[in-house]
Formats: structure tokens, C-alpha cells, sequence
């Protein structure tokens, strides 16, 4: 069939959106028809150059929801019809990691990045070029293995889910699910992005007593006070690992680091109390290292990472659907904007003026 994705093709240049082939799912997979899609950083980072992107031209995104429309010979997770949130990592449910409720280090799939497990791609450029592809979102339609999707109910509008797979379960979880924040602790927060409003959001859940954001945005902060932040520190105005030092009257319980920057996670751990735990949600740019010093590290601090969250979307999605049915969640805030496909540059470039908590490409 015919559709429209934006396509990647080098570092430093324009996305481009344009009309591509794409073919029918085979065995175990499912053709979605995408209704929203989230601008994510992690995308940006390979226009930028911050990550080394491993394959191109691709059809970029890997944050949305959708309807499913078909589906491939063996599929059981997903009927045509179904509201299904893409989750960024696979659930073969049968790996080492899948079995031990750890499904966001599934490792039980073996591919090319970027082609299907049968090493062929969905998607062709209209004279039969291959294109790669993750889940490729940020397209009117995609064919993605079933094992990457998650059925949701039908009674909140899907398009509300948009960022449910990637900044929220990200965010959230790195709190409750990764570094477990214990209620009553005091928690910093580096990066309001889209998904450091998650972590502020996630600290809220988890019965934290302050929350201190940290960015270099008013804009931003004014975003994490939406968001639960009891605190706010503008890194440009002075040094922010004495400013939460100071609030936090000798260091934070837990930082997060939600920027994907060496000098930020080593600030997150340098903001850290005794007993304390920082942990690293942001992308690390390819090569990219962190050295702390090793008598604070001695003092039982932790310094760990958290990938997706260490979420568990069969059981995490349902949870924050729950949430936000009852108030508990913000995802209507996290929606600052909604843009066409067609403007996916546009959706960018509002996350790099900080002027939105999330654009999201409504298809
Ligand atoms: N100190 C504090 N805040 C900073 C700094 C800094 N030195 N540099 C950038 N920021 C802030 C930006 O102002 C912005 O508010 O970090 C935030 C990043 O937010 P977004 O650009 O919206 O990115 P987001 O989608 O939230 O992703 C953040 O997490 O999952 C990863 O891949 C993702 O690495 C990315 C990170
Ligand atoms: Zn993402």
C-alpha cells in the first residue's frame, strides 16, 4: 500500500516527508494505522549527531498509538480494530529477561537494527529502494512485530495515549520501577523535557516530599510546577548541584538525570546524599562516558541507568490508562501541541525552543 512517513536520511539534514511503499505484515506481524505520535528526543538525537545513528535512510519515530487494520498469519496479541500503544522494546516473553518481569532488556530476538527479524523491511521508497525502520511511528501506517504492541481499552481517546510507550513509562518508571523512590524522600530532577515531566509526575505517584526540577528554561520550569515540582532551579543561574544541596538540606535521596548529558549525570550524582541513588534516563551520546569520584561512592551512594523504565507495558500501560482516568496522571498537559505530519520539523524544533511539553503529529 501507499502511505506517508518522514524519513531520516544523514545528520544535519531536514527530515523529509514523503509518500513510500509499504507492504503487508508477514507471520507475527501487524499493519497499525498510527494516530498520534510524540516528538522525542531520542529521535532528534540522531538528526543531531548526539547518537550515531546505526542505519539510513529510515522512517523514523518510535513513540505513538494506533488502530490495528490487519494482521499477519500467528498473531494472538492483537485483532484488526484494536487500540494498540507501541512499546518501544520487543516482549518475545520467553527470554531470561522477559521471564524475570524485565521485558524492557528482552533479548530473546536476534536481528539487523532496522530490518524485521526475517532481515527484510516493510517499507520501500516508490522505485523499490529499502528502507530501514524500528516501529517507524512517524507514518501514517507501519508494520511492526506483534510483540511490540499493547492492546489498551477503548474508552479514552487513543490519541491521548500517544506518549504512553516512550516518555511516560520512561519517565514514571525510572521512578516507581528502576530506582524504586521510597515515600517521603526527597527527589532532584534534571531535564523537564517530555520525559523529565514523567519523572516529576512519577515522583508525585511515588509519595515524594520535595521535587526539584532543574533546566536551563524558564519555559520548562514553569512545565515541572504543572507537573508536581515543589522546587525549581535554573542551571544557568548558578551552580544546580549546590542549589539542591541547599533545598534538600545536605543532598537528594534520588536525582534523575533526564538529558542524556556526561556533566548532568555526574551533577545528578555530585547532588546526591549519603545512601543516595542517581540514575540515568537520558540517551548517552555514542562513546559517550561519566567518572565519579570514588569516597562519595564509597558513602553507599548508587549511580545506575534505567532503560524504557524498567517497564513492564502489559502491566504499566493498563496502570497509567487507570491513573489517568482518574485524574492521577497528567496526559492531556503533556500534549502542549498537536501538528500534521507534514511539520514533523516544525515538531522539533518546539522541543528544542522548549515552548511545549510534547508537540504530538496527529496523522
Ligand atoms: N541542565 C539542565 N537542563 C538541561 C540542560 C542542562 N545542562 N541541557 C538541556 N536541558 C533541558 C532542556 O532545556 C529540556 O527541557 O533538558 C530538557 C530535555 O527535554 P526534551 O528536549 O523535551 O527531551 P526528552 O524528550 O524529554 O528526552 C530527554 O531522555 O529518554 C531520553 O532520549 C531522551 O535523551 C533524551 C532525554
Ligand atoms: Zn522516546
Amino acid at each position: 500500500m501507499r502511505t506517508t512517513s518522514a524519513i531520516f536520511y544523514a545528520p544535519k539534514q531536514p527530515i523529509s516527508v514523503e509518500e513510500v511503499e509499504l507492504d503487508g505484515p508477514r507471520a507475527g506481524e501487524a499493519l497499525v494505522r498510527v494516530v498520534a505520535a510524540g516528538a522525542c528526543h531520542s529521535d532528534w538525537h540522531a538528526v543531531d549527531g548526539h547518537t550515531t545513528p546505526a542505519f539510513a535512510p529510515q522512517v523514523m519515530g518510535h513513540e505513538g498509538c494506533g488502530i490495528v487494520e490487519e494482521v499477519g498469519a500467528g498473531v494472538t496479541a492483537v485483532r484488526p480494530g484494536d487500540p494498540i500503544v507501541f512499546a518501544i522494546r520487543p516482549m518475545c516473553g520467553k527470554c531470561r529477561y522477559c521471564t524475570t518481569a524485565r521485558p524492557n532488556l528482552c533479548d530473546g530476538i536476534v536481528r539487523e537494527p532496522g530490518l524485521m527479524v526475517d532481515g527484510t523491511s516493510r517499507f520501500h521508497k516508490p522505485d523499490g529502494a529499502r528502507l530501514f525502520h524500528g516501529l517507524a511511528t512517524f507514518s501514517r501506517h507501519t508494520v511492526v512485530p506483534e510483540w511490540h504492541l499493547v492492546k489498551v481499552p477503548d474508552d479514552v481517546p487513543i490519541e491521548r495515549l500517544a506518549s504512553v510507550g516512550c516518555a511516560v513509562v520512561t519517565g514514571v518508571g525510572a521512578v516507581v520501577n528502576t530506582a524504586q523512590v521510597t515515600p517521603g524522600s526527597t527527589v532532584a530532577v534534571w531535564g523537564c523535557g517530555g520525559v523529565g515531566l514523567n519523572v516529576i509526575q512519577g515522583a508525585v505517584i511515588a509519595g515524594a516530599s520535595r521535587i526539584i526540577a532543574v533546566d536551563v528554561k524558564e519555559s520548562k520550569l514553569k512545565f515541572a510546577r504543572e507537573f508536581g515540582a515543589t522546587d525549581t532551579v535554573n542551571a544557568l543561574e548558578g551552580d544546580p548541584v549546590e542549589a539542591v544541596i541547599d533545598l534538600t538540606g545536605g543532598g537528594a535521596d534520588f536525582a534523575f538525570e533526564v538529558i542524556g548529558n556526561p556533566t548532568t549525570v555526574r551533577q545528578a550524582f555530585d547532588a546526591t546524599c549519603p545512601g543516595g541513588t542517581a540514575c540515568m534516563v537520558g540517551v548517552p551520546p555514542t562513546g559517550g562516558e561519566v567518572s565519579v569520584p570514588m569516597r562519595p561512592l564509597f558513602l553507599d551512594r548508587r549511580l545506575i541507568g534505567s532503560s524504557a523504565g524498567t517497564g513492564r507495558p502489559r502491566v504499566d500501560f493498563p496502570w497509567f490508562i487507570e491513573l489517568y482516568r482518574q485524574g492521577r496522571l497528567k496526559l492531556d498537559e503533556l500534549q502542549s501541541r498537536f501538528r500534521p505530519l507534514e511539520e514533523i520539523n516544525e515538531a522539533f524544533a518546539d522541543m528544542l525552543s522548549g515552548s511545549v511539553a510534547r508537540t504530538i503529529i496527529k496523522m
